[in-house]
């Protein structure tokens, strides 16, 4: 089933989710009202929860309803105040639960899944909201000024209401995916965008697989002038293995300023693309990608 949410932010905040069927049919939709302003830009599911964290941010309308602000330039990060994870029991019916974490900022939550009694959630947290300054040349951007993205897992005990947080990856990353059958249950390979440097904010220029049982990681660079947005994870369509498929990746190169599709083969990262295509172009930034199998190229079927 495909499960989504929406929200109405406000003074207190509306989350509505809902649930399809494979046939698009809508076969549930429940809402909750939250206490506070809730920026939430991601949310994570398990068989018996949808989970969503509650960053502690503060919108200001004004300078943006008169035109002096982008929206994102209107909120601001209240590191006195705790993250609420959220979770609302998939069947609609169940109280809503909240557990206190640390103050954080999340754009992407990688996974969840429940185990031992527990829920676990792993999220790309920053330790601020990352801000940047409208008007800012973004050739200039002070890296360093900016928080950058890690990899955190969150142990969260519903019984004792407690969250216990690990930070699994210091490097800079964005972007986790993992196989699609995986979401939601117990995974074991995480891939994602990261930066080059091993610590410190800087762009995604590397591709990391991480093996969060053993904890080994596979990387793949793309070079001083290579540089990505999201990976996508397709899985082989007689796989077995979770790491059975391909990683698909668009990648802009800047000396040659031209975006090309790289095609890695997921159980060998650090082997680099098994095919590129390359593009005589640039293609403009999307932040995420997506895979269809559909053809959709010269004399495709209507
Ligand atoms: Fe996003």
């Amino acid at each position: 089933c495909l499960v989504n949410f929406a929200v109405k932010p406000g003074l207190s905040s509306t989350i509505l989710l809902y649930e399809f069927d494979p046939q698009g049919r809508l076969v549930h939709r429940h809402s909750h009202a939250v206490p506070g302003f809730a920026f939430l830009h991601d949310f994570a599911i398990t068989p018996n929860y949808c989970l969503f964290f509650q960053n502690p941010v503060s919108f200001n309308p004004v300078p943006y309803a008169i035109g002096l602000k982008g929206a994102a330039e209107c909120i601001s990060f209240n590191p006195k105040q705790p993250t609420q994870a959220i979770l609302i029991p998939r069947n609609g019916k169940d109280p809503v639960q909240f557990i206190e974490a640390p103050p954080s900022f999340v754009f992407h939550h990688a996974n969840a899944f429940e185990a031992d009694g527990k829920v676990y959630l792993d999220s790309i947290c920053y330790r601020e909201f990352p801000t940047l300054k409208g008007g800012e040349d973004y050739r200039q951007v002070n890296f360093d000024a900016v928080p950058e993205g890690q990899l955190w897992r969150f142990e969260l005990d519903l019984a004792q209401g407690k969250a216990t947080e690990t930070c699994l990856i210091e490097r800079c990353c964005e972007f986790p995916v993992l196989h699609p059958d995986r979401v939601g249950r117990p995974y074991r390979y995480l891939y994602m965008g990261a930066a080059l440097r091993s610590r410190g904010n800087a762009p995604l220029q590397a591709l990391l697989k991480r093996d969060l049982e053993t904890g080994a990681d596979q990387l793949w660079t793309l070079g001083a002038r290579g540089f990505m947005g999201e990976p996508n994870f397709v899985p082989h369509p007689q796989g077995q293995a979770e790491d059975d498929g391909w990683v698909l990746m668009l990648l802009y190169d800047a000396a040659e300023q031209r975006s090309e599709l790289a095609i890695l083969a997921a159980k060998d990262i650090t082997a680099g693309p098994i095919a590129r295509l390359k593009l005589k172009h640039h293609v403009p930034y999307g932040l995420h990608g997506s895979f269809t199998s559909q053809y959709f190229g010269p004399d495709a079927k209507a």
